[in-house]
């Protein structure tokens, strides 16, 4: 859960504000429950701060629901039982698959708008892989070290910042 909602904050912060353009989806794929996904919409929610205790609250409530049909439980905050490809479809295209090893995004170039798809501390399924990269996603890198998730999703941010400006 550390590593979700750090990633979360990552997504959607900014030092005084919050990054209204941005969309964290997080997919629960191991037990108790598979699989969950708890979506959380910058433009939407309200009260997120970067306190993960009180998130981690939020991503709690959320997942006090256990219905495939996906319902807004808070405000900006949506729950399903989805599977990835169900949360893929949920998202929609273009998918951006991030990987390590993968060719460098400052060579390869970034959407403006896109599904970027990250793993937590451990690498996606081989299994997982192919159903992301049957979408067509591109998989990019963000350089030679491997990165935790948060710091991973910083970075593409930046790249993303320095293009649009
Ligand atoms: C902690 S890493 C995954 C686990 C890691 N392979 C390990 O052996 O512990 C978390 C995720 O962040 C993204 N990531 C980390 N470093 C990256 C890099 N250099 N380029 C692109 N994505 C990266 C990938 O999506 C990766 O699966």
């Amino acid at each position: 859960m550390d590593v979700l909602l750090n990633a979360a904050n990552a997504a959607l912060l900014l030092a005084h504000d919050i990054r209204r353009d941005a969309e964290i989806a997080l997919l629960l794929l191991g037990p108790p429950d598979p699989p969950r996904l708890v979506r959380i919409r910058g433009d939407r929610v309200r009260a997120y701060q970067p306190d993960i205790r009180s998130n981690a609250a939020l991503v709690r409530r959320a997942l006090e629901r256990g219905s495939r049909i996906e319902r807004e439980v808070s405000p900006g905050v949506t729950s399903s039982k989805s599977s990835l490809d169900e949360t893929l479809d949920r998202l929609g295209p273009p998918f951006v698959y991030l990987k390590e090893g993968g060719p460098d995004a400052r060579e390869t170039g970034l959407p403006d708008a896109a599904t970027f798809v990250l793993s937590d501390n451990m690498d996606l399924t081989a299994e997982e892989e192919r159903t992301v990269l049957a979408r067509g996603a591109s998989t990019i890198g963000l350089g030679p070290m491997s990165l935790h998730t948060e710091h991973a999703i910083a970075i593409l941010h930046n790249e993303l910042d320095r293009r649009r400006r």
